[in-house]
């Protein structure tokens, strides 16, 4: 097996799993590691929204789905993972944001990953549910790059206008309370096992405080990162 490069960063990160019920902070913290990393942060959510914007087969099906905050069926969303994962920035890894999120796509994962080079590192970010809906119910996002805010945590310096381009910023559809304990009922009826999944593989999960701030829970994460993919490698 070829001895892998690392980064500038001094970690090869290899397959990263960020874990976590709705709003616990996955895609914000995917995006700052992949700006470290150098790797692509694979959302199945926005993935999913840029099918709906598209109003592919994919995207009207998800649609109604998502809207109620239910799942959308573990075929279509692995067939979709898996032609991400044929594109050539994924080569020295990659941070899956909300997949898997049944035992079913985590089985299909392991399958795929079968003689990768590097094994999945899973961090499951754990945040108390009573903290979880401001953080859903306050989330904006910029429609060009994606910046997520949140109109009590993390404000834009001008409301509604994103930092970066100037953009208006847009809530989504889902981000509603009812929707968000619909999603809640997803979580623990389906995720929480993945969870469990990746636990009983001892040295590749650790769980995370994502009730911090920003910045400190990046610090977690990367830390942890560098000791899972130690502990990988080792
Ligand atoms: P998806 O888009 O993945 O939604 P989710 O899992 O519910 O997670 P969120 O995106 O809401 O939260 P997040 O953890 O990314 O938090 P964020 O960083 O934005 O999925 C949407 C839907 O698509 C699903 O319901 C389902 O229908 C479908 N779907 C997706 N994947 C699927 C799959 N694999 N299988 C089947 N169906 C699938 O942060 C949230 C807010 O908190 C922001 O405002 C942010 O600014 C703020 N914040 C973040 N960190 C902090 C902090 N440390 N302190 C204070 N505030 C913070
Ligand atoms: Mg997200």
């Amino acid at each position: 097996m070829p001895k892998p490069l690392f980064n500038s960063s001094g970690l090869l990160p290899g397959p990263v799993l960020l874990l976590g019920a709705p709003g616990v902070g996955k895609g914000t913290q995917a995006k700052r590691l992949m700006d470290e990393f150098s790797i692509p942060q694979i959302s199945t959510g926005d993935l999913l929204r840029e099918h709906r914007k598209n109003q592919t087969p994919l995207g009207m099906l998800a649609d109604d789905l998502m809207s109620k905050g239910q799942l959308v069926p573990d075929d279509m969303v692995n067939q979709m993972v898996a032609t991400r994962l044929t594109e050539p920035d994924t080569k020295h890894g990659y941070i899956l944001d909300g997949f898997p999120r049944t035992l079913n796509q985590a089985e299909w994962l392991d399958h795929q990953l079968i003689g990768h080079p590097l094994p999945v590192v899973a961090v499951n970010i754990v945040v108390p549910e009573r903290d979880l809906l401001e953080r859903i119910t306050g989330r904006l996002s910029c429609p060009v790059c994606g910046t997520i805010y949140n109109i009590y945590s993390e404000p834009p310096k001008r409301p509604g206008i994103c930092d970066r381009e100037g953009a208006k910023l847009i809530q989504r559809t889902d981000d509603t309370e009812p929707v968000f304990h619909e999603r809640m009922k997803a979580f623990q009826s389906k995720t929480a096992a993945v969870i469990e999944y990746y636990r009983s593989h001892g040295g590749r999960f650790a769980e995370i405080n994502g009730n911090l701030p920003v910045d400190e829970v990046t610090q977690s994460i990367r830390a942890t990162l560098f000791r899972l993919r130690h502990h990988a490698e080792s």
